[in-house]
């Protein structure tokens, strides 16, 4: 096998797929082509820590999303990355988890082939799935989840197939919460199906929440509990960490 160079090249974009926030959980590749950028464009849920480490004439961009505002638009991201490609910088694309896991990445690497320039996508750890695993919970199980399904907020939630040995996870799914454990209680994994919440995982606000369909609306918002936040939903809650804050001894108990 050909080893990849260890730098972008000048004239070209390098999507970089981040990982969940720890700066540990980057690849080994995402990591040495960062460092050798001339510009990084930076989401808020990259691991931003990264960024006190480069050379001091690296021009970082930032175009961090808060929800519900959206600082920099998308076609104006798209356009940063081939302007300053296009005057011959090594540019780095920083995001968060995996560029192509609602991260938009395919847009903005289409956008850049269209214009002639070349680009490099490094995988990232989906927070989809690095997230839970900080409540202990993995998102599928030998007997217990022969497959999961990942969805942004409410769209497609009526269609998710399986019961409980299906896990849905929701990224942005805490705004519409309440309407999404409703459309999925109705069905055939019923109120009583566990159901975990993750917040700010590997931030300062890390936090788990844990209920069921039937009681996870009205206890985030008894808990306050906000976006950054992954939702898993099915019987592989139960496995969470007993240690964890609200363990799955709280579930209730089926309805
Ligand atoms: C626009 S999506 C991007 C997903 C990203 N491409 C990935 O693969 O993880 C952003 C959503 O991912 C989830 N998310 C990303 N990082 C997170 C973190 N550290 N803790 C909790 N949720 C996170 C939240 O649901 C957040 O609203």
């Amino acid at each position: 096998m050909r080893a990849a160079p260890v730098s972008v090249a000048p004239g070209t974009v390098a999507l970089i797929g981040g990982g969940p926030g720890d700066p540990e959980l980057i690849t080994v590749r995402g990591l040495r082509l960062l460092r050798s950028a001339d510009v990084v464009v930076v989401d808020r849920l990259a691991p931003r820590a990264l960024l006190d480490e480069l050379r001091d004439d690296v021009e970082i961009i930032d175009v961090g999303k808060q929800p519900q505002s959206h600082p920099v638009p998308q076609w104006r991201i798209n356009e940063l990355l081939v302007e300053r490609a296009a005057a011959g910088k090594r540019v780095a694309r920083l995001k968060g988890g995996d560029p192509f896991v609602f991260g938009r990445g395919g847009e903005e690497a289409e956008h850049c082939r269209a214009a002639g320039i070349p680009v490099e996508v490094v995988p990232g750890v989906t927070s989809a799935v690095a997230v839970p695993s900080i409540a202990g919970i993995p998102v599928t199980h030998r007997g217990i989840a022969a497959g999961f399904t990942v969805l942004a907020a409410h769209a497609g939630i009526e269609n998710v197939p399986g019961g409980r040995d299906h896990t849905v996870v929701l990224l942005m799914g805490i705004s519409g919460l309440a309407g999404s454990a409703a459309v999925l209680a109705h069905g055939i994994r019923g109120p009583g199906c566990p159901v975990a919440i993750v917040e700010d995982g590997y931030g300062e606000r890390q936090r788990v929440t844990i209920g069921t369909l039937g009681t996870i609306a009205a206890i985030a918002a008894a808990r306050d509990v906000r976006s950054p936040a992954v939702v898993v939903v099915g019987d592989v809650v139960r496995l969470a960490d007993s240690t964890a804050p609200d363990a799955p001894t709280a579930l209730e108990k089926e309805a």
